[in-house]
């Protein structure tokens, strides 16, 4: 099969994915594409075949047993999205308790809090003007996660430049060098936790739990699961935040509705940013652990394969006149949060977090507005997240 390069125009596919994810979805719905960042993967577009590649068990998330990936095993990687049954089964079971929309509910107050200080901060600015990302779209769900996980001094700018390249790394190597720093400096926090005196939070439990067959989880395991809940935790929801507001502000119609009746379409709003302009544009990788039939492509044992949500929510054939953003369309189920055994942990969290952080944005500065033009935005590299590095706006 030829390979389609994204490559090419990585600049512009980057800034609009949208109409190529298109032309390839007419054309089938996987496809062999050299990435922008020069990775040969299979790319499975549209919905139904997007939510069949994240169900079937042929494709593993393990790539350690595929010796030729070449990847170096990092203890980050010691993760439940890194791993299949039985250790993904354990490692999940460990924390899901905590995240079940009821724990989560318990958090609403906090949520609120943390969202009031940082608008109180940025709406006194004389200027009247600010970078979202910065004054709320990134500090809200880091602190969240880090009072969750119990890390609340965390540095965290130091933390997000290398979250940030471990997610979307302008190479593989500095992916791979931002999630090996990343380790270190979680294998300290973790040493300190446990000289610490005993403390009521998520890693501290993590530390004295016992799994059901007895053994305390590794330290690699306890590296894995820190980072994968942290950099999980902040850098999808920062884009929702980012993501959904642009769509907003873009979309005047949309935004008057919304403010006239936040209590009957705040939840629809959300789903919706969601489908439209979701914050992970493809899944993590996947392994065919055989050869795997997706329409007319047979994907070789051993290959990797990206799942292209982004292409999903603007499948036309599950969603009707999927380009236009509409608050109010009767939602069909989306494949933002993904599908399957990896759907994620942390939805409950992510969507009380986008409420509250619109709702409260919106009502407390009723004139917001972009402070940018489009074509000033800079978009997040590679494939994984989809986002704006920083949003200017004003009111
Ligand atoms: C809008 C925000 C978010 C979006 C769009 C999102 C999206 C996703 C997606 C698509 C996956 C599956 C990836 C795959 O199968 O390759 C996933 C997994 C995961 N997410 Fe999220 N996520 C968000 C927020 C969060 C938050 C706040 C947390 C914090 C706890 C979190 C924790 C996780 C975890 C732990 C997994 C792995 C689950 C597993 O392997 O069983 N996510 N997320």
């Amino acid at each position: 099969m030829p390979v389609v390069d994204l490559s090419e125009h990585a600049e512009e596919f980057n800034a609009d994915p949208y109409p190529t994810y298109a032309k390839l979805s007419a054309a089938g719905p996987a496809h062999l594409v050299r990435t922008p960042t020069g990775d040969e993967v299979w790319l499975v577009v549209g919905h139904e075949e997007a939510r069949a590649a994240l169900a079937d068990p042929r494709l593993a998330k393990d790539w350690r047993p595929l010796a030729e990936t070449g990847y170096e095993e990092l203890p980050a990687s010691s993760n439940m999205l890194e791993t299949d049954p039985p250790q993904h089964t354990r490692l999940r079971k460990l924390v899901a308790r905590e995240f079940t929309p009821r724990r989560i509910e318990a958090l609403r107050p906090r949520v609120q809090e943390i969202t009031d200080r940082l608008l109180d901060t940025m709406l006194a600015a004389p200027s009247r003007t600010a970078d979202l990302v910065d004054s709320l779209a990134f500090p809200l769900p880091m602190t969240v996660i880090s009072e969750l996980i119990g890390v609340p001094d965390l540095d965290r700018e130091a933390f997000r430049v290398l979250s940030n390249q471990a997610v979307a790394p302008l190479s593989g190597d500095e992916g791979a060098e931002a999630v090996g720093k990343i380790g270190v400096y979680l294998a300290g926090l973790i040493e300190g936790k446990r000289r610490a005196a005993p403390a009521d939070d998520l890693l501290s439990a993590l530390i004295r739990t016992r799994d059901e067959g007895g053994d305390q989880l590794s330290q690699d395991e306890l590296i894995g699961m820190a980072f994968l809940l942290l950099v999980a935790g902040h850098e999808t929801t920062v884009n929702l935040i980012s993501n959904g507001v642009r769509a907003l502000l873009g979309h005047p119609d949309q935004l008057a509705a919304l403010r006239a009746d936040f209590d009957g379409l705040i939840d629809g709003a959300i789903e919706e940013m969601l489908r439209y302009e979701g914050p992970v544009e493809t899944s993590t990788y996947r392994f065919a652990r055989e050869p795997v039939r997706i329409g007319d492509a047979l994907i070789p044992a051993g290959a990797p394969v990206l799942v292209a949500l982004a292409s999903a929510g603007r499948d036309p054939l599950r969603h009707q006149d999927p380009d236009r953003f509409d608050i109010r369309r009767a939602p069909q189920g989306h494949l933002a949060f993904g599908h399957g055994i990896h759907f994620c942990l942390g939805a409950p969290l992510a969507r009380m977090e986008g409420r509250i952080a619109v709702r409260t944005l919106l009502e407390r500065a009723p004139d917001l507005q972009l402070d940018v033009e489009a074509a000033q935005l800079e978009w997040l590299p590679g494939m994984l997240i989809r986002g704006v590095r920083h949003l200017p706006v004003r009111w």
